[in-house]
């Protein structure tokens, strides 16, 4: 790590370490990247010759086509990887097929996997080797999913301020997340840059779902809640989360209709929140659990359009700034 302020991450790993100046950093280059995508032609030649390989090996839609767009708006290759249709399934270990792709010229790997820690292993093998690749993580495990949680910093920073994105002005807002917090990685990375950024964090959830040990992530910062609406209380902001039934190993919840009704986010709901309160979700929804399906097509409130579309621009500056590091 060094001092001077400039960017200097090769890898995209987590945020737990992240300082306000990169945050910084990255939401201005978001910021000029997203007035790149409203010109008409939306295209640069920043990584023109590098080559970007999507290595995925979970089911994603919008993490894995908001990627490759942002490759293709920087002029990169993109090259994509699923292991359906991979020799994964003839036995290859991901570490060999990393390599394969750095055979093919790979510049930077973004990488998802079911397995906390996977682009971690990588990225130290790539290291060990001198390869000079850069690793972002698209999401590993329960661990982190940082640029899940950089596109939404970016989207409640350019609310405040659309010309001039910055951490700080989130600096006292008070946000809730709420839902299975316990099987987030959006929620951690979240819970890292907003209590970076200075924010009243509070979650909300069962206990099955939201166990005592996350007040530990930030002492101090956090608050837990087991009543929705007292949570809500005065909210500006509200991030939902998707129930991952896939990562639940045990019978935690007695049934989705129950959920929605102790935890989702509903109009009646709203009432106790500030006015012009707003939603987020990352995405994919379960219509009526987490959230009542006429509220998430409601644009007065929900920002999960927002999201997508920033998500794109997030990702360019992240794999701008790695990649331009190289050169
Ligand atoms: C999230 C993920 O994969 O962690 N989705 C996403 O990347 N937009 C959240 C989820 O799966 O519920």
């Amino acid at each position: 790590m060094n001092d001077d302020n400039k960017w200097h991450r090769s890898h995209i790993l987590g945020l737990a370490d992240w300082q306000e100046f990169e945050y910084n950093i990255l939401l201005s280059t978001a910021s000029s990247f997203r007035e790149v995508l409203s010109r008409a032609t939306k295209k640069v030649p920043a990584l023109q010759g590098q080559v970007i390989t999507n290595l995925f090996f979970e089911p994603s839609t919008r993490t894995r086509s908001s990627f490759e767009l942002a490759a293709k708006r920087l002029s990169a290759d993109i090259l994509n990887f699923s292991p359906s249709s991979s020799s994964l399934s003839k036995g290859e270990t991901i570490l060999d097929t990393a390599k394969t792709y750095l055979a093919m010229g790979t510049d930077i790997m973004v990488i998802r996997h079911q397995h906390s820690g996977v682009p971690h292993s990588i990225a130290a093998e790539m290291d060990r080797l001198a390869t000079g690749v850069s690793i972002l993580n698209a999401g590993d495990g329960q661990h982190e999913h940082p640029s899940q949680a950089l596109l939404d910093l970016f989207t409640l920073c350019s609310l405040i301020d659309p010309e001039n994105p910055k951490i700080e002005l989130l600096y006292g807002k008070k946000i809730v997340i709420v839902g299975d917090i316990l099987h987030s990685r959006v929620a951690r990375s979240n819970i890292w840059s907003l209590s970076k950024a200075g924010v009243d964090l509070h979650l909300a959830g069962p206990a099955t779902l939201l166990p005592e040990l996350f007040s530990q992530f930030a002492p101090g910062k956090i608050t837990l809640h087991r009543n929705i609406d007292q949570a809500l209380e005065n909210a500006d902001y509200i991030m939902t989360l998707r129930l991952q039934k896939e990562r639940m190993s045990e019978h935690l919840l007695p049934s989705p209709r129950e959920y929605h009704q102790y935890y989702g986010i509903t109009r009646q709901r709203l009432a106790h929140c500030k006015q012009g309160v707003k939603i987020l979700h990352p995405g994919p929804v379960n219509r009526g659990v987490e959230i009542s399906s006429d509220l998430m097509d409601d644009e007065t409130y929900s920002l999960i359009s927002d999201q997508v579309n920033n998500g794109v621009a997030i990702r360019m500056a992240l794999l701008y700034l790695i990649g331009t590091l190289k050169g």
